[in-house]
């Protein structure tokens, strides 16, 4: 099939690919001029791993092209919209400003026959709308919505390898017809017996939104057991062990730490709060502002663990930040707890340096006025304390006792409870983590 992919960033860039892999000829467009050049001449504009990989053997077929005109898309039978859906400034509600302007471009080559399928995140109602929109300018044109559950870090085996597939369709015959054509866009992961929900519009667009709040509010959960586990002297880290042993719970989002950050959790929940306020519904997701607040509180307490740790005060510390991703396996910076953590810290008279194995030019790039070291070693050195705020496997693997030579003072907070505190403590460290005792 011939599709088009609008929107080339963290989702749309790996889709595009992943078509082609499914045996598709894809063309994807952006209007970042940047992101394309690289896409086309087959690098990979963000870290994401066995991405530059797949988009290499997918540019090899010579069925992947790129482009930022939008009339490259025309005679694609599946348009898919994987632009951004940003929260609003002083808002909220998520800004759709490039949904809009992504779905008005299209109008211009969208033939009958043809389907908008949106994977961007965005509030219950928007397909409705797209749906009169398209319907009214290209009779015959339809619009499905078909939300994204890729995680970055794994975006290129969930996007090949999903969980489940999830389709918003119009009512009626039209509904049929756009299922057959996502289903021929899927075909190797439909006959996998992929699960599969064909439903309404207004349900596949809140099954994403549900489930990033859900997420959201598991890990807020545990972090808000690890504020009580502070105040009594418990161990969060076996208290979740223990809770998650209970199949109707589970392990799995229940590591207490620093909270979520990124591109998707922190907005989509406000999103979904300011959604409801406008349906009238706000009482029910009111919990979510809770699970907001906990999130928040992680970072202010992280930053006054450090003033514990560092003797009652910050000015004039050296403290180095490992991590500056919103998780590891990933260069986005947006909303990254770990940034969050180190702008506070030096706004308090810290001398911070930050380092992160993939995130050190977003980082630069987005908060000039912190320092950046490429090694954790360099970032480190003759520092009072250590943070590590990213849980990337390679904080998790330093030796401890070779690490403890560059600083100055053996003090860590190991901000994702990821570390092997027995280790650290036999290696002369002051061990500090969130929900924990001090070791
Ligand atoms: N990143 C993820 O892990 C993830 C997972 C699931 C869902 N989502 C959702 O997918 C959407 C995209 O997220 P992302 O992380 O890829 O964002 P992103 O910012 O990385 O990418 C968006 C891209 O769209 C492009 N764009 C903007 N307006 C355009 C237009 N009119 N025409 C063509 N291109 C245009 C931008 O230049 C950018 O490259 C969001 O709604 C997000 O919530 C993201």
């Amino acid at each position: 099939m011939r599709i088009s992919v609008i929107g080339c960033g963290y989702l749309g860039a790996v889709h595009a690919a992943s078509m082609v892999e499914l045996g598709h000829e894809v063309v994807g467009v952006d209007v970042d001029e940047k992101r394309v050049a690289a896409l086309c001449a087959a690098r990979a504009p963000f870290y994401e791993p066995g991405f530059e990989d797949l988009l290499q053997r997918a540019l090899a077929t010579g069925r992947l092209g790129f482009s930022t005109d939008v009339a490259d898309a025309a005679g694609a039978q599946v348009h898919f919209l994987c632009v951004g859906t940003p929260q609003k400034h002083g808002e909220y509600a998520a800004d759709l400003r490039y949904v809009d302007a992504a779905v008005e471009s299209l109008l211009a080559v969208l033939q009958p026959g043809e389907v908008v399928a949106g994977k961007s995140t965005v509030p219950v109602g928007t397909a409705a709308r797209l749906a009169d929109l398209v319907g009214g300018k290209v009779p015959g044109a339809l619009v499905a919505w078909n939300p994204e559950f890729l995680r970055e870090g794994f975006a290129v085996q969930d996007t090949l390898h999903p969980d489940r597939l999830v389709y918003g369709l119009p009512a009626g015959p039209d509904g049929g017809t756009a299922e057959r054509l996502l289903d021929e866009v899927y075909a190797p992961i439909v006959a996998r017996g992929t699960p599969k929900v064909a439903t309404d519009y207004a349900t596949a667009e809140m099954v994403k939104t549900a489930a990033n709040s859900f997420l959201a509010t598991k890990i807020s959960f545990i972090n808000a057991m690890a504020e009580l586990c502070e105040a009594t002297g418990a161990d969060v880290k076996q208290l979740a062990d223990a809770i998650g042993h209970d199949d109707r719970i589970g392990r799995r989002f229940l590591n207490a730490g620093l909270g979520f950050g990124g591109g998707c959790l922190p907005k989509d929940i406000r999103a979904f709060m300011a959604r409801a306020g406008e349906l009238g519904a706000d009482q029910a997701l009111t919990f979510l502002r809770e699970v907001d607040n906990i999130n928040m509180r992680r970072r202010i307490r992280m930053v006054e663990l450090a003033r514990e740790v560092l003797d009652g005060s910050l000015l004039g510390k050296r403290v180095a930040v490992l991590g500056a991703a919103f998780k590891p396996d990933s260069d986005d910076i947006r909303d990254s707890p770990a940034l969050n953590v180190a702008a506070q810290l030096q706004l308090q008279g810290a001398v911070v340096r930050v380092t992160d194995p993939a995130a050190v030019d977003n980082g630069r790039r987005e908060w000039p006025h912190l320092d950046f070291a490429a090694t954790p070693e360099e970032a480190a050195e003759r520092a009072n304390a250590v943070l590590v705020l990213t849980e990337w496997r390679q904080y998790r693997e330093l030796d401890p006792v070779a690490f403890g030579e560059v600083v100055a003072s053996r003090r860590v907070l190991d901000g994702r409870n990821a570390l092997d505190r027995e280790a650290w403590t036999a290696a002369g460290w002051t061990y500090r983590a969130l929900g924990r005792r001090a070791g």
